[in-house]
């Protein structure tokens, strides 16, 4: 990752979270072999977000059923003290800027124990925020719903923020996915990436359709 060009392929990442959760490593292969690229675990404390989802053993019961990368968004209050229980399962590590943390030393303890790090912010957060951190991360989360459930609308106006990022990114030479998550589906995907974003999060528009093949392809 180091030119701007390199973030023009599009990325999709399959979220778990909208699978069939009996069936869970049959559904990470399903997501595979519909052509989806990574594959997205939504882990929730209910403490940072009002839903608990699943942890570290669910986590792993993935990476194990698929040989895609496993990206792992933290919705949780302290990311610093749980990231380590999800390293060997991930290839990514993305924590929120808003939870209780040291967020610089988080993100670089997840680089020195092998994950790529990425820093989420959800829509009610400015840009601004994370900034100071932008020069030590391999992904930006730009939240397009409330986190904590699947099914929600996407958030037009969390567009600005992408846009913002895209040109931070130029005017400082630096290298991040920038990652949009919550109500991606094929109306919004291209809005998603006319703004710059470069790895689509997307649920519902993918496990919630019978030929999974054809959702994933939607979105590119
Ligand atoms: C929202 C989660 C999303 C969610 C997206 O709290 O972070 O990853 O799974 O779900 P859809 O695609 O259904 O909006
Ligand atoms: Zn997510």
């Amino acid at each position: 990752m180091s030119a701007e060009n390199d973030f023009n392929q599009i990325i999709v990442a399959a979220s778990m979270l909208a699978c069939d959760f009996s069936e869970v490593g049959n559904e990470a292969k399903r997501a595979e072999t519909a052509g989806s690229d990574w594959l997205h675990l939504d882990v929730m404390d209910g403490n940072f977000v009002d839903n608990i989802s699943f942890g570290p053993a669910f986590v792993a019961a993935t990476a194990a059923s698929s040989t895609l990368p496993v990206d792992v968004h933290l919705m949780i209050l302290r990311p610093d003290h749980y990231f380590s229980r999800f390293v060997d399962h991930a290839d990514n590590i993305t924590v929120h800027v808003e939870a209780q943390h040291d967020v610089a030393k988080t993100v670089s303890a997840i680089r020195e124990a092998g994950c790529t790090a990425g820093l989420a912010l959800n829509p009610a957060t400015p840009f601004s925020a994370v900034e100071p951190y932008l020069g030590m991360i391999d992904l930006l989360l730009v939240m397009t719903v409330v986190p904590g459930f699947g099914g929600q609308s996407f958030m037009v106006e969390t567009m600005q923020k992408v846009e913002a990022a895209v040109e931070y990114r130029k005017r400082h030479g630096l290298a991040y996915h920038i990652q949009v998550d919550g109500g991606i589906q094929a109306a919004t995907a291209p809005v998603a990436i006319a703004s710059g974003a470069n790895v689509l999060v997307a649920g519902t528009a993918v496990f919630g359709k019978p030929d999974m093949a054809a959702a994933v392809q939607a979105l590119r």
